[in-house]
């Protein structure tokens, strides 16, 4: 056996998006808010986010969820990566989990990535100029400063963790995976 080794330039991509731009920005993001509120904690911090979390499949419960996995899908996630290559166009983006999460002052989330995944984003839906940033550590490393409306999107590799939420106010935000599903999926093995 032998492995055949190339190297090649490697680029790090985080896409950026403002979602106050959208005609229909304050009503999704006033729904988004108080939605995560009514649910509070059911996590009891066992997860790598050591703050306020969801259930993971709020998609499932509420519209301002879904729509704003639509707007992720349809019209952000294409800016981000060609979608007809995969698989000649007949593969479908799905959203595997996404929730909610409330950070409060000396919240964070552990450094973590969500491979098995493809995408994975994080929406602002409440946060100010000194709310903890995002770092992103794996595989090159940049820090983002969050801002309300602000999304951002990446390849689910990534590593990447939120230091302690120093401010006084919430840092609110949704988070998810996407990912391929072919539409005639067998396994093998
Ligand atoms: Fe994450």
């Amino acid at each position: 056996m032998k492995i055949h080794s190339v190297s090649f330039d490697a680029e790090m991509r985080i896409l950026e998006f403002d979602l106050k731009t959208l005609r229909n920005f304050e009503r999704i993001n006033n729904d988004l808010e108080k939605d995560i509120l009514s649910r509070g904690d059911e996590q009891n911090k066992n997860t790598n986010v050591k703050a306020i979390m969801t259930s993971w499949q709020m998609a499932d419960q509420y519209k301002s969820f879904q729509d704003l996995l639509k707007i992720i899908v349809k019209h952000i996630l294409p800016k981000y990566e060609s979608l007809e290559i995969v698989s000649g166009g007949l593969a479908q983006i799905i959203a595997t989990g996404m929730w909610g999460a409330i950070y409060n002052k000396g919240d964070h989330t552990i450094e973590h990535n969500h491979i098995g995944s493809q995408y994975s984003f994080v929406y602002y839906v409440k946060s100010d100029d000194d709310a903890a940033p995002i770092i992103f550590t794996s595989p090159g490393k940049i820090e983002l400063r969050p801002s309300t409306g602000k999304l951002l999107l990446w390849d689910g590799r990534y590593n990447h963790m939120v230091p302690k939420h120093e401010s006084d106010n919430p840092r609110i935000i949704v988070a998810g995976n996407l990912n391929w599903q072919l539409p005639d999926k067998k396994k093998y093995v």
